[in-house]
């Protein structure tokens, strides 16, 4: 898809911050949203790398970029150098998103948010929900935070390290005053028996991204009542196992999309809504 820009004296800069970044979707999205938005604005990738991570934040002061995204390996790190964080990165501990308003740095986390309006596409009301989280990393803190904000009933967390899901409950504490009726830490072999209590599985580890990976539990126990998810861009084994049972099933694609919508959103006061099912043609495509 030919993607042209206009570019004069007064077009604002935006980019993302990542290294590697060359893999990064996003130049191609948010180029788009500012097209269809009529915005000024352009959009780059940054391939910054860790030892010039407090540089690059500077850096966005001195030469006025209104913001970036933050991507793989400087989401934690980033926070060091801004002079704000918003109350979801206070929880998740991670940020992907960062305004320049004047020179004052604020981060956002904006993957809490496009989990969850994903997941509406399937569920569109999560409060009492039971759900099933695989994996305890960085994106699974994100996806926790956002359905403990949508009052959902229970989330059985299952990692490889379980001190990692540990630590989730632990930060989250403050977040939930019952946090322990709310979170329960499973081994991987009670994730089949847990299967009879939730309503929908999410996966949030990075098995499945190659073929040959070992299943994370036997997927023929999955019901066709389950709704599943897996954050990874494609039809994993996991989904795939869904789809033949019939199940609602959603791929990373919409998380990816509407996490970035609302990046575009706190840069610009625009939601690029018109552009939502184009960017998923492209990426279908691709
Ligand atoms: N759709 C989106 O917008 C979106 C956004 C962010 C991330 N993602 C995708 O989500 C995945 C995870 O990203 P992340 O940032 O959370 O990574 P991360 O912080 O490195 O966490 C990786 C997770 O995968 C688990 N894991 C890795 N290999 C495993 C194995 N062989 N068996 C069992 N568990 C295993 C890890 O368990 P341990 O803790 O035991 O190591 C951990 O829970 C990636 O595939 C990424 O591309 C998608």
């Amino acid at each position: 898809m030919d993607l042209i820009c206009k570019l004069d004296g007064s077009t604002d800069v935006y980019g993302i911050f990542g290294y590697p970044v060359k893999h990064s979707k996003s130049p191609t999205f948010q180029t788009l949203f500012f097209q269809k938005t009529n915005i000024n604005g352009i959009y780059v990738p940054f391939e910054v790398k860790p030892e010039n991570l407090q540089l690059a934040v500077k850096s966005l002061r001195a030469l006025n970029i209104k913001g970036v995204n933050v991507t793989i390996p400087h989401k934690e790190e980033v926070i060091k150098y801004v002079n704000d964080v918003s109350k979801e990165v206070m929880y998740i501990g991670a940020s992907n998103t960062l305004v320049n308003i004047d020179g004052f740095i604020k981060a956002f986390n904006t993957d809490a948010f496009g989990f969850i309006k994903g997941l509406k596409q399937l569920e569109p009301e999560l409060a009492g929900k039971k759900v099933l989280v695989l994996g305890a990393g960085g994106a699974s803190r994100a996806i926790i935070y956002g359905l403990i904000n949508e009052n959902v009933e229970k989330i059985y967390i299952a990692n490889r390290t379980p001190q990692r899901a540990e630590k989730i409950k632990e930060d989250f504490r403050k977040l939930h005053r019952f946090i322990d009726e709310v979170i329960e830490i499973i081994n991987f072999n009670q994730v089949e028996d847990t299967l009879n209590e939730v309503d929908i599985i999410v996966n949030t580890t990075s098995v499945g991204l190659n073929e040959d990976d070992k299943p994370l539990f036997d997927y023929e126990k999955i019901k066709p009542e389950h709704t599943v998810v897996d954050i990874i861009y494609k039809k994993t084994p996991l989904l795939q196992a869904a789809e033949k049972k019939g199940c609602k099933w959603q791929d990373g694609l919409p998380m990816l999309i509407y996490q970035g919508m609302k990046a575009f959103e706190l840069w610009t006061g625009k939601w690029p809504e018109v552009c939502y099912e184009e960017v998923k043609n492209i990426f279908i495509a691709d």
